[in-house]
This record gives C-alpha cells, structure tokens and sequence, in this order.
C-alpha cells in the first residue's frame, strides 16, 4: 500500500482536536479540522483560537493562512477526503453520574463510518473506558456501506495543557492499539508519526485495550501521587513539619520522583478528577468492585484540600460574612484559562457563598470564571484583587504570584495575612515583613 501524501482529518476541534489538528499540518501534512459547532469552525478558520495555549496561535494562523489546515463542519466532505481521520472529541463526566459519556466519540465514529468512500484508517485519541474501541471496531465496519475498507485503531492523546504543542510535536511515547496483526494501520501510524520517530519517540503497538488503559493508568498515577502528597499535608499540618522539604527528601529517590508532588490546594481540570472517576465506575460495571476502590480515597483527599482553604479562611477571619477575600488564581493550574473542576474556583465560590465578598484575579482564567460563576467581583491586576482584603488567598501558582513579595501588597490590604494554597511563596521572607502566612502543609 502506497500513499504518497496522507490526507489527515481531526474530528472535534477542542483542545485537543485544534492541538493536533495544528501540530500534523506543522508536521506537513494538509488536515481538515470537523467539528459541529458552527462557531468554532468559523472561528478556527479565521485562524482564531478559542482558548489559551501557548505557542498554538502562531502554529494556527501559519497554517490556515497557506491553507494546509482546513476546517468544515461536514463529515461528507471529511469521509471523502481523508485518508487517516482522528477522533478527539471530549468524554465529559456523564451528568449525575461518575462514568464517562462516550456518546460524541461514538456519533463521531459513525458519522465518518457512514460517509467514508475509500480506504481509510479511524484513529481514536479521546480518552474513554476500556471496551469503547473493540465497540466501536465493529459498529464501524457495520455502518460502513460505501467503497473502501476501514481499519480502526486506538491512540491515546497525553497532551498537558499550558504544554500542548510541545507534547504533541515530541511526546515522551506513541501507544497505539491495534486489531491483531493489523500491519497496515501499523504502517499508516508510523508514516504519521515519522518525523516523531526520527527523534526517537518510543512507539508502543498494542491492543485496544492495552492502549486504552494506559491512558487512564497515566492519569489515575498522576492524582494519586497528588493526592499522596497531599495526604501527608494534613499530617504535618496537624503535627508539624515541611511537606515542600518532605517532598524533595523522597522526591530525590529515583523510584519515586520529584515530580508532580506539590502539595496545595489539589488537583482539577478536565481530565485527572473525570478520569479516576470514570475508571472507577467502569471497572466497577466490569464487576471489579474493589479493584479501583482506592481512587475514591485519592478523589476524597483531593477535594478535602478545598474545604481545608475554606475551613483556615474562617479560622483566621472569625466569620466569613462580610470579610473581603482576595483570590489569586481560579484556572485550575497555571498558563491556562480552563476553569473546569477549578479548586481555586471552588474556594471562591463557596467563600462567597458563605457571605464573603470575593475578589478574583487571574491573568486569564477571569472570563471563564465568570460565564461559570458570574456573581465573583473579576479584577484585572493584583492590586485590585487584594485591595482592602481581611485575607490574601493565592490558589494558582501563576509565575506572576510565585514573584509577589510583601512590599508588592503594601498599603492596599486591610489585614496582612495571606493563604499560600500552593506553597510558591518564602515563608520567612512573608514572616519577616510582619504577615502572618498560612500555607497548605504546614502547622498554622
Ligand atoms: C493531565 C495529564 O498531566 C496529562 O498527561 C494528560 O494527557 C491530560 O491530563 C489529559 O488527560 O488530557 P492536565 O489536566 O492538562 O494534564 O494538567 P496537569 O498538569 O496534569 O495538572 C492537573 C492538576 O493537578 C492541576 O490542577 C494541577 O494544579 C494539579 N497538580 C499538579 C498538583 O496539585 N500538584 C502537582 O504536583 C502537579
């Protein structure tokens, strides 16, 4: 089988369908961009990203600019003209429930199936519970009526915002999940990701399976090591003791890794929270009750943070009612303006909620902060966040708080007592200006 340019088409275009769809034409390749939102489409054509990423923008307008990156809201026209067709669109948490709702990855997969008419390669990139590609392997092949033979394959996306391109254009692994012996998806992939290869990206072939629990598998370490950290934080908060100090001691072992054991205020966004959930209750539907039953102590130690801010809020303040707060931070991790699952908006919210008058300032969260929760007063710069506060809180460790220091705030707070929910700033130095700081982990 010889193709000589492959066709690529990214169906869904969120975060992570616009990322790759952006990153294969960099790769020099013409791609289509699919999406049913109208606005979006029209939007992503006119080369305008609708959410922060950095570098993205740029790889963005360069490429619908010389036209190597199209966008159309139809699957005709994608299924006539693709040769490999990823599918990114987003497995939300399903409402009221824990698992994941898988119904656009499924209507995407059949759209394409219905109106593809040549041969042609369905690569899966959402994450989504173990089964969904052997599913959809088939119904694929069932749906499918017109010219052309389909091959299916699995191929997680490990793309961390505020990183997108960089992991995307070299990710640290490629696991791709394949029907047995299927070498010419194999082949596909490998055209695909061959300039990726060049740079010696280890290329993992597996089963569906396989590759679709190595996803989730990423993700549930990654909470985990979170949340034991964190764990340890309500212990040397109660006895005592450094949890950054304790966190570069192990962290210096090899086995275990500095990394991605910052204690504060938790873990949020779109992904890690959904996907221990969603690995639960699929696990829990295949019969195995037990097996994932520690993710709801990792889940429950994560959200005991957020009522950790809220609890030493009142603690330090007396009451709630009528204190002004000063928020730092409400995306839920830095160089991000993505706010779902936000613990820094979580606190907001329910410091209002408990009568506070909230200030929030995020240097690009605020917008989407608002269209979620529009009753918090958004501020454009630290000073008005923190202006006549009874208490600091920073939430997000935006490179912007991690360099305040105490003569920053001089003269506009009411109290000088600040919150470190992410524990970025030097204790002493805050200690030596006469502030009485707080951070998450350590005895207050
Ligand atoms: C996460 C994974 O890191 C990616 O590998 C994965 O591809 C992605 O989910 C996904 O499934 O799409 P992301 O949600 O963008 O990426 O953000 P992370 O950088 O992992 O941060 C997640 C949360 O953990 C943030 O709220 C962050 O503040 C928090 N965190 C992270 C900590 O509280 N402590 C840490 O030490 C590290």
């Amino acid at each position: 089988r010889v193709i000589v340019t492959l066709r690529i088409t990214v169906i869904g275009t969120g975060y992570l369908g616009a990322t790759h769809a952006a990153c294969m034409a960099e790769l020099g390749f013409d791609v289509l961009g699919v999406d049913i939102d109208e606005r979006k489409i029209e939007q992503l054509a006119a080369g305008q990203l609708p959410f922060h990423e950095p570098g993205l923008p740029e790889l963005l307008k360069k490429h619908t600019a010389s036209g190597k990156l199209r966008f159309t809201t139809s699957f005709e026209e994608a299924g006539a003209w693709g040769d490999v067709h990823f599918i990114g669109v987003g497995t939300p948490q399903k409402p009221g429930g824990y698992g994941a709702d898988i119904r656009y990855v499924d209507a995407a997969a059949l759209s394409l199936a219905q109106h593809i008419t040549k041969d042609a390669l369905i690569v899966g990139k959402s994450t989504v519970p173990v089964g969904t590609a052997r599913r959809l392997a088939c119904l694929v092949q069932e749906k499918h009526t017109g010219p052309g033979t389909i091959r299916f394959a699995w191929n997680p996306e490990f793309l961390r915002e505020g990183f997108a391109v960089k992991n995307t254009i070299s990710p640290d692994r490629l696991v791709i999940g394949i029907e047995d012996r299927d070498l010419d998806a194999e082949a596909i992939l490998r055209e695909v990701y061959a300039s990726q290869l060049a740079a010696e990206t280890p290329m993992i072939f597996t089963d569906y399976e396989t590759a679709e629990l190595v996803k989730v598998a990423a993700n549930a370490f990654l909470a985990t090591k979170i949340s034991f950290i964190n764990a340890f934080s309500e212990v040397t908060e109660f006895v005592g003791g450094d949890i950054r100090t304790l966190a570069d001691a192990i962290g210096h072992d090899a086995r275990i890794g500095r990394r991605f054991l910052n204690a504060g205020v938790g873990f949020g966004g779109g992904c890690l929270p959904k996907d221990i959930r969603a690995l639960q209750a699929r696990v829990s539907e295949l019969g195995l009750d037990r097996t994932m039953r520690f993710l709801t102590e990792v889940d429950e130690i994560n959200l005991r943070r957020r009522d950790r801010v809220v609890a030493l809020t009142e603690e330090i303040l007396g009451r709630l009612n009528g204190a002004t707060v000063g928020i730092l931070g409400v995306a839920f991790k830095p160089d991000s303006d993505d706010v779902r699952d936000s613990p820094a908006l979580d606190v907001a919210a329910r410091l209002f909620n408990a009568g506070a008058n909230v200030n929030v300032y995020d240097p690009q969260g605020n917008a989407n902060a608002a269209k979620r929760f529009p009753r918090l007063n958004y501020v454009d710069s630290v000073p008005a966040a923190v202006r006549d506060a009874h208490v600091v809180i920073l939430l997000t460790e935006w490179q912007e708080f991690k360099n305040l220091h105490p003569e920053d705030l001089n003269g506009l707070v009411a109290n000088k007592i600040i919150i470190d929910g992410r524990n970025v700033l030097n204790v002493q130095e805050w200690e030596d200006a006469d502030w009485t700081i707080a951070a998450l982990g350590r005895k207050f």
